[in-house]
């Protein structure tokens, strides 16, 4: 009996329509248009309006890719959201998105993998596919960041932004799919990036709540090394594992959490600028939506043409890091 391969068959992204320029932040905190550009390469962020949520853009985001792939929210057996800032604590944003697709056969929960927390659910989504566990799956990645950041702190808040990406996968027998994911963790340095509450260990007390510790922390340049080498290794893990060369890549969509990153592992591999999506520049760090978002502007704009050789590379809190090898 041939193993079925789990396919893209539809991609969609949400974004806030308000836009955060470099230019407005020079007026929030002590920084400069030039910083930020050389530094991180973003130029503008968009930021959720009040009212809306991370399940808001997920469920946006959702419908577009459910609409491009022809397929009914009943039809999903599995809806999986990586998300670090869900709607609440509990019920999952995934249940949340579930609701307000009618998605009533799925099983719904969340990953939490910070930025990797997408590539993580593609791959838990290809197991259950492969396994014949479920047919449809709907995976998303998204964030309102905007709201765990402080924004008094220029060495934070410059980075981050809101948006939501979505994939619909279906199971396929052929080649042009999901060759292999590959999802890896060292949380020997959660404390490099992470949120310190309120949480489990630092409960919602008032005391708490005014001790300015509620927001995203991170030691960006210890970050930024390890992010460099381990994206490297999870490229090439997943050539390896496919008996492919960098050579034969069309395409690289690595997490977009700054330019220079970007740039060094494109150079670290040896890959021609041409072959690497950018999209930093308009929306800062996304988190776990960063690939997905990207990923569907790729299918949009024709960037992606049938047999390209795509390869998915993530970098995140906890620490976390994966690469998915698709077929297009
Ligand atoms: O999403 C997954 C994981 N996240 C990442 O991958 C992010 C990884 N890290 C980074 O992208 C970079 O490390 C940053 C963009 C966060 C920082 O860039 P850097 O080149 O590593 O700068 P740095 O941390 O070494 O800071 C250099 C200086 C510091 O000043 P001093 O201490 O040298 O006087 C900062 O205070 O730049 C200062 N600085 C700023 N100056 C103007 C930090 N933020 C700003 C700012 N404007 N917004």
């Amino acid at each position: 009996m041939m193993i079925p391969r789990a396919k893209i068959i539809g991609t969609g992204s949400a974004l806030p329509d308000r836009v955060l320029t470099n230019q407005d932040l020079e007026r929030m905190v002590e920084t400069s248009n030039d910083w930020i550009t050389s530094r991180t390469g973003i130029k503008e962020r968009r930021i959720a309006a009040e009212g809306e949520f991370t399940s808001t853009f997920a469920t946006l985001a959702a419908r577009r890719a459910l609409e491009m792939a022809e397929v009914d929210p009943a039809e999903l057996d599995l809806i999986i959201c990586g998300t670090v800032t869900p709607d609440f604590p509990f019920p999952s944003t995934a249940c949340i998105v579930q609701q307000n697709l009618g998605a009533t056969r799925a099983a719904a929960f969340d990953i939490s993998a910070a930025c990797s927390g997408f590539l993580y659910g593609l791959s838990i989504a290809d197991k259950f596919i492969r396994t014949g566990s479920a047919v449809r799956a709907l995976v998303m990645g998204a964030e309102v960041l905007s709201r765990v950041v402080d924004w008094s702190d220029r060495n934070t808040c410059c980075l981050f932004g809101d948006g939501a990406g979505a994939v619909v996968l279906a199971a396929h027998e052929g080649e042009s799919a999901l060759l292999s994911t590959h999802i890896y963790s060292d949380g020997s340095h959660w404390e490099l990036l992470h949120q310190p509450g309120p949480g489990n260990r630092n409960p919602a007390s008032s005391q708490f709540l005014e001790s300015g510790r509620t927001f995203i922390r991170m030691q960006g340049n210890e970050v930024f090394k390890l992010a460099v080498r381990a994206m490297e290794d999870a490229a090439h893990a997943a050539l390896n594992a496919n008996d492919f060369t960098v050579a034969d890549l069309d395409l690289l969509i690595p997490h977009q959490a700054n330019r220079r990153i970007i740039d060094a592992i494109g150079k670290r591999l040896g890959l021609d600028k041409d072959k690497v999506f950018i999209n930093v520049d308009r929306y800062g760090n996304t988190s776990s939506a960063s690939i997905p978002i990207a990923l569907d502007e790729a299918n949009r704009t024709g960037i992606l043409k049938p047999d390209s050789l795509v390869l998915l590379d993530a970098f995140g809190g906890g620490l976390t890091w994966a690469s998915v090898l698709m077929r297009w």
